[in-house]
């Protein structure tokens, strides 16, 4: 090693993607992560007193889908995000820890680690995070880079008009050389956790009966609509947020397999011949679904009509418009050019087709738009995390990590590398 330039890429890097849904973790030049991993835990205060590695003062974690499924009257499910952004650090170390020892089976000693973090992530959590990377967990390199940027990368751009929508928001981040363009950034709060609660909303104002499959011992098998009949598992009365949790998961099985958005504004007709769908819940209650397929998703193009949203809330195709109209003049057409759509929630059957529709219309007629959005859902959940295992695993980055030597000798500031 030499000028504190990291040397080490004989060994993987290892790549982190944090979402509020989930961490992302695998090995750089991989297609696809190793590892998926709730980022909300389970929370629980333990009276007795032990050295046991998950044990903070009396506060303990159940980490990962299986521990956090058990079901204990005291445990509450928290997340460690807020606002796309690292909230709880104490909870990200334990998911760190967990994550190498556990899923990876690696020494974080051992690989430079490549971290993404959402667009308007702050310096103090930046510092922060390196802080905690290279004296807690010893990494030999490190480097922070935009989500957004590395979901283009993943579609082979290093412009592009990014838009992601996860769980908690969508965003429309300009990206310009591998550079975000910050004062473009525009974001609303309408994600795959927002279709999560219309769908609540829509079955608790129909009666039925929300029942995560943990809960449910035994079912009995019936006709269409007819009350289930079932019988509970026995245990403790889990809190408030453990249910709500599983409950959510049981909702996202209905939304990925039953919603789908619409190719044009919504239309009553349209959505009443659209095939039924079958979706059958934990309980044995089953019912065919027809409109109510279209007509959930839509408030993710047109919040209008939805009660609650706000007017200043943007649908998808505004939030792309207004964010190219915020960059200079000159780039627009390669924004528009390239409109990279990734993150989980854009896997809804017919996302980018609509998005590519109602941009065709607000598109100015001299500007070709063209829509990118990977094949498969895995490439557009993982699009981050993809753009940070081929930027590791490229020549020309290997001069970019911030090796444990330049953090030693001058501190935090190295972070300016980091764009
Ligand atoms: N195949 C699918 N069809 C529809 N929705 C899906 C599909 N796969 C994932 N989702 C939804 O995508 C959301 C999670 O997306 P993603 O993994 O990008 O979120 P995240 O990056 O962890 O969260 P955030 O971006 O809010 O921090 C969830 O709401 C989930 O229901
Ligand atoms: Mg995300």
């Amino acid at each position: 090693m030499s000028g504190g330039v990291y040397g080490g890429d004989e060994v993987g890097a290892i790549i982190f993607d944090n979402g509020h849904q989930s961490l992302r973790v695998g090995y750089g030049g991989e297609d696809s992560p190793k590892a998926e991993i709730p980022t909300s835990l389970g929370v629980w205060e333990d009276a007795t007193e032990n050295s046991d590695s998950n044990h903070v003062g009396k506060k303990r974690y159940n980490i990962d889908v299986t521990a956090i499924q058990v079901r204990r009257k005291d445990m509450e499910i928290v997340s460690l995000m807020k606002d796309g952004m690292i909230e709880d650090w104490d909870m990200f170390e334990r998911l760190a820890e967990y994550t190498y020892k556990q899923r990876l089976h690696a020494l974080s000693e051992h690989h430079p680690i490549l971290m993404t973090e959402c667009p308007w992530n702050t310096r103090v959590k930046r510092e922060k995070l390196l802080e905690l990377m290279f004296e807690k967990f010893n990494v030999p390199a490190m480097y922070i880079c935009k989500n957004a940027v590395l979901a283009a990368y993943a579609n082979g751009r290093s412009t592009a008009m990014v838009v992601d929508s996860g769980a908690t928001h969508t965003s429309a981040v300009p990206v310009h050389d591998g550079y975000v363009i910050t004062q473009g950034i525009v974001k609303s709060p309408l994600g795959g956790d927002f279709i999560t609660m219309q769908c609540r909303q829509f079955f608790e104002e129909k009666n039925i009966e929300l029942v995560p499959a943990c809960l449910v011992a035994s079912k009995d098998v019936i006709r269409e609509r007819e009350a289930p009949r079932w019988t509970r598992k026995s245990g403790s009365q889990p809190t408030a947020s453990w249910l709500s949790y599983m409950i959510r998961e049981l909702l996202q099985d209905f939304q990925m397999n039953c919603l789908q958005v619409s190719d044009s504004p919504y239309d009553e007709d349209v959505a009443n011949a659209l095939p039924m769908k079958h979706f059958e819940f934990p309980t044995g209650y089953n019912d065919d679904y027809g409109s109510v397929r279209l007509m959930i998703p839509e408030a993710l193009f047109d919040p209008s009509n939805v009660k609650g949203v706000g007017a200043s809330i943007l649908g998808v195709g505004p939030l792309v418009t207004t964010s190219v109209g915020m960059c200079d003049m000159d780039i627009r057409p390669s924004l528009y050019g390239s409109v990279v759509v990734t993150g989980g929630n854009s896997c809804l059957q017919g996302f980018s087709d609509r998005l590519n529709r109602d941009l065709a219309t607000k598109t100015p007629p001299s500007m070709r738009l063209k829509i990118i959005s990977a094949n498969s859902s895995s490439e557009r959940r993982y699009g981050a995390w993809i753009g940070g295992s081929i930027l590791s695993s490229l020549g020309s980055f290997q001069q970019m990590w911030l090796s444990r030597q330049e953090y030693e000798e001058s501190g935090k500031i190295i972070l300016d590398k980091c764009a």
